[in-house]
């Protein structure tokens, strides 16, 4: 063979060799285990379960875990997840009533804050597919732990497990080099006082519910500790597919004149939020959901926020 073809030839020949070694590699390893490294305060954490608590709980667990944990009795027994992308391989939300084998009933309330915080179970397993709330207030987090351990209808203690995950390829390479677990906040963080119209709207839209995580451009371009520092924050247009398969893209809740939501009146807001009723009258689509259980006051305090972030021009 001429010399000028055999040197890219071994070239090419090395790099596909390398590339395989490495896909094997990390096929073999899957998704990574961390150093379990709960910070003390929260390692020896006890969550007085509270009448208040529990109803406080009851109500961001019904936005934020009811729609990937509940079967279709309302009970938190996990399932499969059926719009995750297929890129990603196949995964199930689990058990997490109170049972002591096949759901969390074991788990200490440390455990669960620093999961819910990090995306690190206790034995070190990291979920990337579950959404961490690492900026959430304390008090929300022990409130939803409060509802985890209530006597309420969908935590209590029931027998099912679900099948293991299976990760693709792609999900086990992105986990070993950009997906990581989330950094623990180590100072308090409290909830804003509720007077404070904006600063209000900007804890439940960016640290409680996390609405900018779908409302800004690309889920992989963005900083759940910085939420600001998103790209295209709030300017709308994250694909994502609906229960069928479908893409659909977000809308732009800025309040652009042109692309955005400016022209909502306040009320119209509550109804697109609460009851996914849209300004002209049609139905907002899956994976918007009603947020029910916000009070119309959570949802002005939204409202008055994203008006003061910066406008972006997108058309959705
Ligand atoms: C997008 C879907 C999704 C949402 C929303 C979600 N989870 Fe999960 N959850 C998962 C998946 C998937 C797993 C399994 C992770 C794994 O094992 O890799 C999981 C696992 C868990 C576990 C660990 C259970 C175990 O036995 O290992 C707990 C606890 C949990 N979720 C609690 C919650 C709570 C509380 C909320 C709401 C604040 C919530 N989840 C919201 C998908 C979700
Ligand atoms: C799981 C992803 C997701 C989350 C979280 C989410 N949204 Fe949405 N939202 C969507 C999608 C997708 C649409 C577009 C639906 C359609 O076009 O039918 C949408 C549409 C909207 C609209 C309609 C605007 C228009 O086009 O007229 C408003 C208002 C809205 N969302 C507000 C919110 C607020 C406020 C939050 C947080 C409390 C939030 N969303 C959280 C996915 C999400």
């Amino acid at each position: 063979m001429k010399k000028f073809i055999k040197i890219p030839l071994i070239v090419l020949g090395t790099i596909v060799l390398i590339a395989a070694i490495g896909l094997t590699y990390f096929n073999v390893r899957g998704i990574p285990k961390y150093e379990v490294n709960i910070p003390a305060e929260i390692q020896t954490t006890k969550v007085e379960v509270t009448a208040q608590r529990v109803a406080r709980g009851e109500k961001i667990a019904t936005v934020l875990c009811n729609g990937c944990h509940a079967n279709s009795n309302n009970r938190l027994v996990g399932k499969h997840i059926g719009d995750l992308p297929k890129e990603f391989g196949k995964a199930y939300s689990l058990n997490i009533t109170q049972d002591k084998e096949d759901g969390i009933g074991n788990w200490t309330d440390g455990e669960l804050i620093y999961f819910l915080k990090t995306g690190i179970k206790r034995d070190g397993h990291f979920s990337p597919i579950m959404p961490k709330f690492p900026r959430m207030a304390d008090e929300d987090v022990k409130s939803i732990v409060a509802y985890l351990h209530s006597d309420r209808y969908p935590v209590l203690a029931t027998k099912g497990k679900q099948p293991a995950q299976e990760p693709s390829l792609l999900l086990k390479v992105l986990t070993n080099t950009v997906i990581k677990p989330i950094e623990i906040v180590k100072e308090p963080i409290y909830i804003p006082d509720s007077t404070n119209l904006v600063a209000f709207g900007k804890y439940v839209a960016n640290d409680m519910i996390a609405c900018y995580a779908c409302h800004s451009k690309d889920f992989s371009k963005q900083d759940p500790l910085f939420p600001e520092k998103s790209l295209g924050f709030y300017g709308g247009g994250n694909g994502m597919p609906d229960l069928k398969g479908n893409i659909i893209y977000t809308s732009n809740l800025t309040f652009d004149e042109e692309t955005g939501i400016a022209k909502y009146t306040e009320q119209q807001f509550i109804d697109a939020v609460k009851l996914c009723k849209k300004r002209d009258g049609t139905i907002l689509r899956y994976p918007m959901i009603p947020h029910v259980t916000l009070t119309d006051y959570e949802v002005k305090a939204i409202y008055a926020y994203l008006k003061t972030i910066p406008k972006i021009n997108n058309k959705i």
